[in-house]
């Protein structure tokens, strides 16, 4: 929109903050969607094959988590920067279409339309779990999904079973809607702290210099950034070194060392 010229606002782009993303994303997203699953299914994740469409921030976090769980981790990608990561990170990566035929739970977390479709349905398990944890409802296609079902029911609270016509059953879970805010309580407040810092400061900012601000998207500072990691880190009791003038020296003088 900012783009277009489409913006009637400036906008500060608190998502892409480093101390949102890496952490908020990464490990509140981690935790809250096995968080979610498990309270819509109490599944055993050990020793399952857990697919996670999408390896950026989400994805990393849920797959790392998953793993801890003693899941078999499949990643599905399209960007192959994020692939490699995961293939150089341990995990098995491969098409939807391939990962479909061995998943038990699927999750994805893209911000993409239409990553489980009718065709994924089509070779899954019998007792298949799918659910979502990225952008919205549009990341499963539900109305495939539920043009193949004979019947569906409720199985216990989020998790809702589709009765297939080859009587094989695939579990969605929360309607495709993000599983760690409908079936669990969304991110611990101990990672949520840095985000809604990151919010608060940008009002700050917006009050102090938003008349000069065209509509366009603005970043957090890199400033800010550190700053809120290092409070973090006060709150946390954790203590870390500072460069010496020696060092700060060392570091921008490109004559010395190797
Ligand atoms: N559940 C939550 O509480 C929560 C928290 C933060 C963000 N989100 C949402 O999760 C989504 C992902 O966020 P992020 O920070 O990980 O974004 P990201 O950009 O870091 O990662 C998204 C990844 O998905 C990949 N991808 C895109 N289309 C794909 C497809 N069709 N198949 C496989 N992979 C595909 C991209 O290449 C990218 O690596 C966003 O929609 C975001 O709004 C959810």
């Amino acid at each position: 929109m900012g783009e277009a010229g489409e913006l009637r606002y400036p906008v500060i782009a608190v998502n892409d903050a480093t101390t949102k993303w890496d952490f908020d994303n990464v490990h509140g997203t981690g935790q809250s969607t096995l968080d979610g699953i498990i309270r819509a299914t109490s599944v055993l994740l050990a020793g399952k094959v857990f697919v996670v469409a999408g390896y950026g921030h989400c994805g990393r976090g849920l797959a790392m988590r998953a793993r801890g769980m003693g899941a078999n981790v499949v990643i599905t990608e399209i960007d192959p920067i994020a692939a490699l990561k995961a293939v150089m990170d341990g995990f098995r990566v491969m098409k939807m279409d391939e990962a479909a035929k061995i998943g038990d739970v699927f999750c994805t977390a893209t911000g993409m339309k239409d990553v489980i479709i009718g065709r994924h349905f089509d070779s899954m398990k019998d007792g298949a779990i799918v659910s979502n944890t990225g952008h919205y409802d549009c990341e499963i296609n539900i109305p495939d999904l539920e043009s193949r079902a004979t019947n569906t029911y409720i199985i216990r609270d989020n998790n809702e079973a589709f009765e297939l016509s080859d009587d094989r059953t695939i579990h969605l879970l929360a309607r495709g809607r993000l599983v760690n805010l409908a079936a669990a309580e969304g991110h611990p407040s101990e990672v949520m702290d840095m985000s809604f810092a990151n919010q608060f400061l940008s009002l700050c900012r917006l009050a102090a210099e938003g008349e000069q601000y065209e509509n366009i998207v603005y970043d957090i500072s890199s400033t800010q950034d550190s700053e809120l990691a290092a409070l973090k880190l006060a709150t946390e009791g954790v203590s870390i070194d500072t460069l010496t003038p020696e060092q700060i020296a060392y570091a921008s003088d490109y004559s010395a060392g190797t």
